[in-house]
């Protein structure tokens, strides 16, 4: 089994001053790969600043003879992006890596769900996504190579109690994953999103203890190093990981059925009663080539 090297690469791992983004930067570091410890140090709910986060895992990266740089920016804001990305720049001269993880929660219930709490967690996890996302690309042009991962959640892809405005960033991710790949496919920029679980600081008090250590943050760092690595040429993928466990998660379409000939109105009642040709998923596949409106075209344009 060959190994996976980093050497060269440079990598920035927001939100990695703990948790599971701390497991992804100390794994890139222990492979030769120059870190941006990027986190702004809040709280479990998204207050205060401690800068203290990120500069213990810069200690513990060069301690173990690697190379690391803080920051201390928020991803929510252009601003905050830019400088994150810049700090990669003045360090290290370049961007390879850019694993988009830091975020916080605001659950509640939809109808106790306020507008703050709404507004805070799309900033951190979808716009957050987008400020960093897009001064990284505009670095990895230029070298034309890239790796960009987007963590999104179970609570977005199927759903959870409580978490309406955290589930809608979290498959908001997907939403810019699917553009993007196909926009920077050309500068060799692979893009994936990943659905990582963990007994971390966010979800203390959510999953039990009894299985906290079957769960550790440590556990989603082989799958995402490898799609951090020259090796992984897949680009547009979702993948769900839990304690040792991966798989790939798909929006997939069933066949369908076309009713219109371009000219007669289709009554509802037809659809009523061709409707378990219309929501059967026999023969389903996946949607993830970036050309699968053509799918739906294809009858009419037949
Ligand atoms: P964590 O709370 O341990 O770490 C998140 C880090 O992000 C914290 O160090 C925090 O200070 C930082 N952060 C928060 N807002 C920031 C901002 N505006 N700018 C920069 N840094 C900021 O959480 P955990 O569990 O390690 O989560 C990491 C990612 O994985 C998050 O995106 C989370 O939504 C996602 N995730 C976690 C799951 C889990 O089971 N722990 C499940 C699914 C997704």
């Amino acid at each position: 089994m060959s190994d996976i090297r980093l050497d060269g690469r440079v990598a920035v791992v927001t939100g990695s001053g703990g948790g599971i983004g701390r497991e992804y930067a100390l794994e890139l570091a222990s492979r030769g790969a120059k870190v941006v410890i990027n986190d702004l140090g809040v709280s479990k709910d998204g207050a205060g600043v401690d800068t203290s986060r990120a500069d213990g895992v810069v200690k513990e990266i060069k301690d173990a003879g690697g190379e690391a740089v803080a920051n201390y920016d928020s991803v929510s804001t252009m601003e905050g992006g830019n400088s994150i990305i810049q700090t990669a720049m003045d360090t290290f001269g370049k961007v390879d890596i850019l694993i988009n993880n830091a975020g916080f929660l605001r659950d509640r219930s939809f109808l106790k769900m306020t507008e703050e709490d709404w507004d805070d967690i799309i900033a951190v996890h979808l716009k957050g996504a987008f400020c960093v996302t897009q001064p990284a690309v505009k670095a990895m042009k230029e070298n034309n190579y890239g790796r960009i991962i987007f963590t999104s959640s179970t609570s977005g892809l199927f759903g959870s109690f409580g978490q309406t405005n955290y589930g809608a960033a979290k498959m908001g991710l997907v939403g810019i994953m699917n553009s993007l790949k196909l926009e920077v496919a050309k500068y060799n920029i692979m893009v994936n999103t990943i659905a990582p679980t963990a007994y971390s600081r966010m979800t203390e008090g959510i999953i039990p203890d009894s299985i906290k250590d079957k769960i550790k943050s440590k556990f989603n760092v082989p799958l995402t190093v490898y799609l951090c690595s020259e090796e992984n040429q897949d680009t547009g993928r979702i993948y769900v990981m839990n304690g040792g466990w991966f798989d790939r998660t798909a929006i997939m379409a069933g066949p369908g059925i076309c009713l219109g000939d371009s000219e007669r109105d289709i009554p509802a009642e037809e659809v009523r009663d061709n409707l378990e040709n219309i929501i059967t998923m026999d023969g389903a596949e996946p949607l993830d080539n970036g050309s699968s409106i053509f799918k739906y075209l294809a009858p009419l344009l037949s």
